[in-house]
C-alpha cells in the first residue's frame, strides 16, 4: 500500500455579512432582553445575510480569501466540499454553484450535512481525499444562512444562531509547510436526532401549505439536553486529543462558538483557562457549519495560531454529530 501523504492548511478566510443584528433588536417582538442573552449565552450580537445574499454568496468570499492566502488560483482545485445545512436550493449542492463561481473547472464538488460539524466534516473528507493520493489541492468551506430558518416566535432558538462563512484551502504538506493535520475523528448518535431539528421540507413532511404555517421547515431545539451533550462532547475530545502531549505544545483551541457557558463549563471539566482558546461568539453568536472556520481564520489573522505549536478543532451539533482536528501549526 502506498504511504500516506500528509496533509497541511495551505491558506484560511471568512466572510460574515455586512448586517449586525444585536440582543437589542429581539426585544421589539420576542419576550427577552439583552442582559439574559448575554449571561445565558455570552452573545452580543450576530449577523444576518441581507434579501438577496445567499449561502453560495458567503462561501464565495471566504474561498476567495482562503485561496488567496494559500496562494492557488480556482483552477488548480480537485474538490470543493460545502459544510452545510443551509444550501441555496434543496437541489443542487451548494458547492457545484460555488465551483462554478469560482470558476473551478477541474474540480469535483459535493455538500456534507453535519450542521455544527459540517466543516470538520469537509475538512476530514477533504484530508483523506488528499492522503490517499486521489487529490492535491482541496477547498474546504464552512457556511450557513440560519437566519432563513430562525422561528422568530421561539425565543429559546431565535436568539442563537448567525450567518457566515468559513474556508481553508488543503494541500499536501510538502509543497505548503504550514499547518500539518495530525489527526481527525468523526462520531455521530443518530438517536438524538430530534435534539436540533427541521423536520419540514423532507420526505417525511413534505413541504406543504400546513407544514409551512405549522414552521415545521424551522429549525427546532431543545437547548437543555444539547447543553449538557456539547459539555461532555468538548471536554471528551480535547482531553483525549492532548493527552499525548506537554502542556507547552498546546498554542490554542479553537471550539464550536455554541454558547460561552458551554465552552466554560468544557473548560472547568478540563481544568484549564480560557487562556489558550479562540472565542469570538459575542460578535457572530452560532453560525453552525461556520463557526469553526471563521473562528480558525480570525486566530490565524490575530497570529493566535503559532508556528510548530498544536491547535485543536473541535465541534460537535445536530445529528448528534461531532468532530475534532489535531493540527501541528
Ligand atoms: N430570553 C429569556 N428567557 C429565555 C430565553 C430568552 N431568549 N430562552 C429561554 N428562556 C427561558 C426559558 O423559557 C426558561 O424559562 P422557565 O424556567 O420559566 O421555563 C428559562 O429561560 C431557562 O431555560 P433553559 O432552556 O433551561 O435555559 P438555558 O440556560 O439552558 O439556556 C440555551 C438556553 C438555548 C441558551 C442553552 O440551553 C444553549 O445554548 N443550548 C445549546 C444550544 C445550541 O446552540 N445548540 C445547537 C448546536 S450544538
Amino acid at each position: 500500500m502506498a504511504s500516506r501523504i500528509r496533509v497541511g492548511i495551505a491558506g484560511t478566510g471568512s466572510y460574515v455579512p455586512e448586517r449586525v443584528v444585536p440582543n437589542k433588536w429581539f426585544e421589539e417582538f420576542l419576550d427577552t432582553d439583552d442582559e439574559w442573552i448575554v449571561q445565558r449565552t455570552g452573545i452580543r450580537e450576530r449577523r444576518f445575510a441581507a434579501d438577496d445574499e445567499s449561502t453560495s454568496d458567503l462561501c464565495l468570499h471566504a474561498a476567495e480569501e482562503a485561496m488567496r492566502n494559500a496562494g492557488i488560483t480556482a483552477d488548480e482545485l480537485d474538490m470543493v466540499i460545502v459544510g452545510t445545512i443551509t444550501p441555496d436550493y434543496q437541489l443542487p449542492a451548494c458547492a457545484v454553484l460555488v465551483q462554478d463561481r469560482l470558476g473551478a473547472k477541474n474540480a469535483g464538488a459535493f455538500d456534507v450535512v453535519a450542521a455544527c460539524s459540517g466543516f470538520l466534516t469537509a475538512l476530514h473528507t477533504g484530508e483523506a481525499f488528499i492522503a490517499a493520493g486521489r487529490a492535491r489541492r482541496v477547498l474546504v468551506i464552512g457556511a450557513e444562512t440560519l437566519s432563513r430558518f430562525l422561528n422568530f416566535e421561539d425565543r429559546g432558538s431565535a436568539i442563537i444562531f448567525g450567518d457566515g462563512a468559513g474556508a481553508a484551502v488543503l494541500m499536501p504538506h510538502g509543497e505548503c509547510g504550514q499547518g500539518e493535520i495530525l489527526r481527525t475523528t468523526l462520531g455521530a448518535d443518530g438517536s438524538g436526532y430530534e435534539f436540533i431539528h427541521m423536520p419540514g421540507g423532507g420526505v417525511t413532511n413534505p413541504a406543504t401549505v400546513e407544514s409551512v404555517e405549522a414552521k415545521m421547515h424551522k429549525i427546532q431545539l431543545k437547548g437543555r439536553e444539547t447543553f449538557r451533550f456539547a459539555v461532555s462532547t468538548m471536554s471528551r475530545l480535547v482531553k483525549e486529543y492532548i493527552a499525548d502531549y506537554d502542556e507547552d505544545e498546546l498554542g490554542l483551541i479553537v471550539p464550536h462558538q455554541v454558547n460561552r457557558r458551554i465552552i466554560d463549563a468544557a473548560l472547568d471539566r478540563l481544568e484549564m483557562t480560557d487562556e489558550k482558546v479562540m472565542v469570538n461568539i459575542q460578535s457572530f453568536g452560532n453560525t453552525s457549519a461556520a463557526s469553526v472556520p471563521v473562528a480558525l481564520h480570525q486566530a490565524v489573522t490575530e497570529e493566535r495560531c503559532v508556528p510548530g505549536k498544536l491547535v485543536v478543532l473541535v465541534a460537535f451539533g445536530a445529528g448528534l454529530t461531532w468532530g475534532a482536528t489535531l493540527i501541528r501549526w
